[in-house]
């Protein structure tokens, strides 16, 4: 006998004037194709979006600078901006009273109140810097530092309007300026840093901190 491989079809025809449609049947192909339809749908859907995937490493990432750029970009709009200074200061003996290079103050709220967006280094130890008025020759009488923060950044800036998750910027839009006229600010601020990388292998090196105000 000749040996003829259709022997092992599973799937064998029936004539077609032997089948007939059924409701069930087409409930069930219905229903089937829907099923396939949503489970393409949904794990193509997962499979498009963006994950952040986080790593901690215990090495320092950013090695080759030993200090740290910082942008700032606050809003005083009670002090004139010929009281606004920076003052930065670290236990490596640095002590700068009103920091000026790199600095653009902006009026606001007609002259009384003033912007402030200046960018500076810091060393990589313990430190502080702070907005004052200590860089003024004339003191004004009731210094308010009633702020608003625009941006406090450390290292690289990721892409304006990028939505990262993550503590790059938390600070942003702290508003303190309804508080207590003549009172002092604090911000505590952990920086660690990071490597940033995007899908089309960008790398960057931003920091990212947490903060407590007392
Ligand atoms: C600083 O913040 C103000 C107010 O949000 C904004 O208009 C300005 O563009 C910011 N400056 C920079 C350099 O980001």
């Amino acid at each position: 006998m000749q040996f003829d491989i259709r022997r092992f079809d599973i799937y064998r025809k029936v004539p077609k004037d032997l089948t007939q449609p059924t409701l069930t049947g087409a409930c069930i192909s219905v229903s089937s194709v829907l099923f396939i339809l949503y489970l393409f749908l949904s794990e193509l859907s997962l499979f498009l979006t963006h994950e952040v995937i986080s790593e901690l490493t215990v090495e320092d990432p950013v090695r080759h600078t030993e200090k740290i750029p910082v942008f700032i970009n606050i809003t005083l709009p009670q002090l004139k901006c010929e009281y606004v200074g920076i003052d930065i200061q670290d236990d490596m003996g640095r002590h700068e009273v009103g920091f000026q290079d790199d600095t653009q103050k902006i009026e606001v709220n007609e002259g009384k109140g003033c912007r402030m967006e200046s960018h500076f280094v810091i060393n990589k130890v313990p430190g502080n810097f702070h907005v004052s008025t200590h860089s003024s020759r004339t003191q004004p009488d009731n210094p308010d530092m009633t702020h608003l923060i625009h941006k406090v950044r450390f290292g690289m800036d990721l892409q304006e309007g990028k939505e990262v998750k993550g503590s790059f910027n938390p600070l942003e839009d702290v508003d303190r300026s309804a508080g207590q006229a003549l009172a002092t600010h604090d911000y505590i601020v952990k920086v660690v840093p990071s490597v940033y990388e995007d899908t089309s292998r960008n790398i960057i090196y931003p920091y990212q901190y947490t903060y407590s105000y007392r």
